[in-house]
């Protein structure tokens, strides 16, 4: 928890923003995997967690506006329940640490927000991402469930993105912690990769090292030998001499905080020439984007920058042809780069991203687009100092895509579809890394790790 001053400013902050009405935050409760009392591991809503500070199921916090309150509907455990879980913390005793002064048992939340619908209040509500939310959201304010999409406060989209985006030095020290434990998870992917060993035993250890840390991930570990899928999940199968290991994972530190990289390494511990070639293309785009990023540029023209540099390498190889910034006007660079450069990062690995792309990543000004290629861009909007994102960009022969472009002759002008034939096989390479955007440029977040092919190498032959 930070003090109780950064939670009375945050939520000062946000009422003066929507000044009049009342906001409605619900936490979120345990979830059953199998059956109720089985459950997975506790997550608190992230929006919830930055204004009521308080990391525990079962409670929703309300601010009234117009009444000046603030409560905080929850219960404390009852002897019985202790019985299983030992002592926890008061909730009396987290409200104070959070500067909270009213708390209601939760029997009478219910009831508050029902007088609250029929005194015609504005009710501030954000679009609940889980079942069970959906459903007391309905109930409570007597909104149908289809028709609750509609019904949520942009202004308090807004304001919570407004506060949300800017990271304060408190919060950047979380952060780069998150960065610091999922550096350690890297190294353990680089430690562990070996010849016969499998994709989930290595996932599976790099998850100890999160948790171990005080914490735990910050979303499934990508670790895979097909890193030409974006997302690809690890499987129960072996790595062999030859192949590259695309590794995306992220920590979250006990304040929830996350980070999110990615490295990408050869198995037997030397990149061939085609992987270094590859390699070598993508790190150049990572270092133009990184050297571009600064406040009042736009990270959708960062985007195309490292597009363009992707596409000048893939034409050196003659894996592409024409001229790289028409191939990227033409969107020809999708083929191999099918996905956006970055996203912002936080309390959610993909931050705020439940509130809305649009929302978070762009403005009235700047909608996002849906070609291909940029639909994927979660972040286009101009940088701000304290933003804190990722670079992430990436090279990948997805030979689905290949085959599914090459029977419709998509691009032929500028992919060079026969020569491709040879990269069946190679994967994917990535290069991830989270920066804070400062006054004058920006800082990579976490101590200095190997990016460059060289250093990799080196590394994992120490
Ligand atoms: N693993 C998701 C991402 O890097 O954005
Ligand atoms: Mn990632
Ligand atoms: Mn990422």
């Amino acid at each position: 928890m930070f003090s109780a001053e950064t939670y009375t400013k945050r939520r000062s902050i946000l009422q003066s923003d929507i000044g009049r009405g009342l906001i409605l935050l619900p936490g979120n409760d345990d979830s059953g995997m199998n059956y109720k009392d089985n459950i997975y591991p506790f997550r608190q809503d992230s929006s919830f967690l930055y204004f009521a500070g308080i990391d525990r199921p079962g409670l929703t916090f309300v601010i009234d506006v117009d009444n000046n309150r603030e409560i905080l509907f929850g219960d404390e455990l009852t002897v019985e329940e202790i019985m299983w879980t030992g002592p926890v913390e008061s909730l009396a005793a987290q409200a104070v640490k959070t500067g909270i002064k009213e708390i209601r048992p939760l029997s009478q939340l219910a009831g508050f927000l029902a007088s609250s619908v029929s005194s015609k209040q504005d009710i501030h509500f954000l679009l609940p991402y889980r079942a069970d939310d959906t459903v007391k959201l309905s109930t409570w304010l007597d909104i149908p469930v289809a028709l609750l999409p509609q019904r949520v406060s942009v202004k308090l989209i807004h304001a919570i993105v407004r506060q949300r985006s800017i990271k304060t030095s408190e919060e950047i020290e979380q952060i780069e912690i998150a960065v610091n434990t999922t550096i350690d998870m890297q190294l353990k992917a680089m430690e562990l990769s070996a010849a016969g060993v499998t994709e989930t035993e290595i996932a599976g250890r790099l998850q100890a090292v999160a948790i171990a840390a005080g914490g735990n991930i910050s979303f499934p570990v990508i670790l895979t030998s097909n890193g030409q899928f974006l997302h690809n999940h690890p499987h129960y199968a072996p790595l062999q001499n030859g192949q590259l290991v695309l590794c995306d994972c992220g920590a979250e530190n006990a304040m929830r905080y996350a980070g999110d990289l990615t490295r990408t390494h050869p198995v037997n511990k030397k990149f061939t020439t085609a992987q270094r070639e590859i390699y070598d293309i993508v790190y150049q785009a990572y270092q133009a984007a990184a050297d571009a990023v600064k406040p009042g540029i736009h990270f959708k023209d960062v985007h195309l920058l490292a597009c363009e540099q992707l596409a000048a390498g893939l034409i050196s190889l003659g894996l592409m042809r024409g001229n790289a910034r028409e191939a990227v006007e033409a969107g020809a660079h999708t083929l191999f780069f099918p996905c956006g450069l970055g996203h912002m990062l936080g309390l959610d690995i993909h931050d705020m991203e439940n509130l809305g792309e649009q929302y978070v990543g762009y403005t009235d000004s700047l909608k996002k687009s849906t070609d291909f290629g940029l639909k994927s861009l979660r972040l286009g909007r101009e940088l701000e100092e304290g933003f804190v994102l990722t670079i992430e960009p990436g090279i990948y022969f997805n030979p689905l895509l290949t085959a599914a472009w090459q029977a419709a002759g998509k691009h032929s002008a500028f992919i060079n579809y026969e020569k491709l034939a040879a990269y069946e096989n190679f994967g994917g390479v990535r290069v991830e890394d989270n920066f804070l955007i400062t006054a004058s440029g920006s800082r990579i977040l976490g101590r200095p790790f190997a990016k460059t092919a060289t250093e990799i190498e080196h590394l994992i032959n120490l």
